[in-house]
């Protein structure tokens, strides 16, 4: 199975910024035949605007967030239905910045999964070590089915992401034993510092990485993807 890396551009980037993005980074495909599948997760408002390139291309697009209702009346909020018709496979859910600026917790996080699935999206469930247990609890409690291969986790330490403090790796190897004990057939990521110094130490024994800072510009990422592959 091919390694993933998601490209999760938070709220950075405009529409022009992120087309020049695409036309640097799609080169590199081009060029060299690669084992990885790049995943990239911009702001809503450029799904659109990008949507007829990732469709002829070799690189998939994720939301950073859904509702955890259907279609409706709750202002602001992004639906899957509103998805229907774009190029858009995967949605993180649970982010470590979500739950600190947008109260989120794991029962919501649990419904996110639900409405994803039924959607036929795959989510991309982000946990630090004090959810990882919790998460699994609330997934059963609202009794979401997980199946095999359809559900992908990420390890993201708290202290990790943004700072430049990348875990130390045979950490995020322990974490990720813990995580496939308890979630079983599940992808497993490590997300928090990762650039083109460190992503092959973490893709020799993850299914992928989440990057960050690293990802924002075309030629940090373009490394990265280099390093890695
Ligand atoms: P970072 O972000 O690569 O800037 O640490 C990671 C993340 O979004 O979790």
């Amino acid at each position: 199975m091919s390694k993933l890396i998601i490209a999760n551009w938070k709220s950075n980037h405009t529409l022009k910024s992120a087309h020049e993005w695409l036309n640097q980074v799609e080169k590199i495909f081009e060029q060299e035949s690669s084992e990885l599948k790049v995943i990239l997760a911009p702001p809503f408002p450029l799904i659109s605007g990008i949507a007829e390139r990732i469709r002829a291309g070799t690189i998939e697009l994720a939301v950073q967030d859904i509702s955890p209702y259907g279609a409706g009346s709750y202002t602001g909020a992004v639906s899957t239905a509103n998805l229907i018709g774009l190029p858009v496979e995967y949605v993180l859910i649970g982010h470590s910045e979500r739950r600190r600026f947008f109260g989120e917790i794991d029962e919501m996080e649990a419904d996110k999964v639900r409405v994803c699935l039924k959607a036929d999206i795959t989510p991309v469930l982000c946990l630090d070590k004090p959810y990882i247990k919790s998460q699994a609890e609330a997934l059963k409690q609202a009794e979401v089915e997980l199946p095999e291969n359809k559900l992908i986790i990420v390890y993201e330490p708290l202290q990790a992401i943004g700072s430049g403090k990348n875990e130390d790796p045979a950490k995020v190897k322990s974490v990720v034993q813990e995580i496939k004990n308890l979630y079983g057939g599940v992808q497993i990521l490590y997300g928090g510092s990762v650039n083109a110094d460190n992503a092959a130490d973490y893709l020799e024994f993850t299914d992928g990485v989440l990057v960050g800072t690293a990802s924002l510009g075309a030629d940090s990422f373009i490394s990265l993807i280099k390093a890695s592959g």
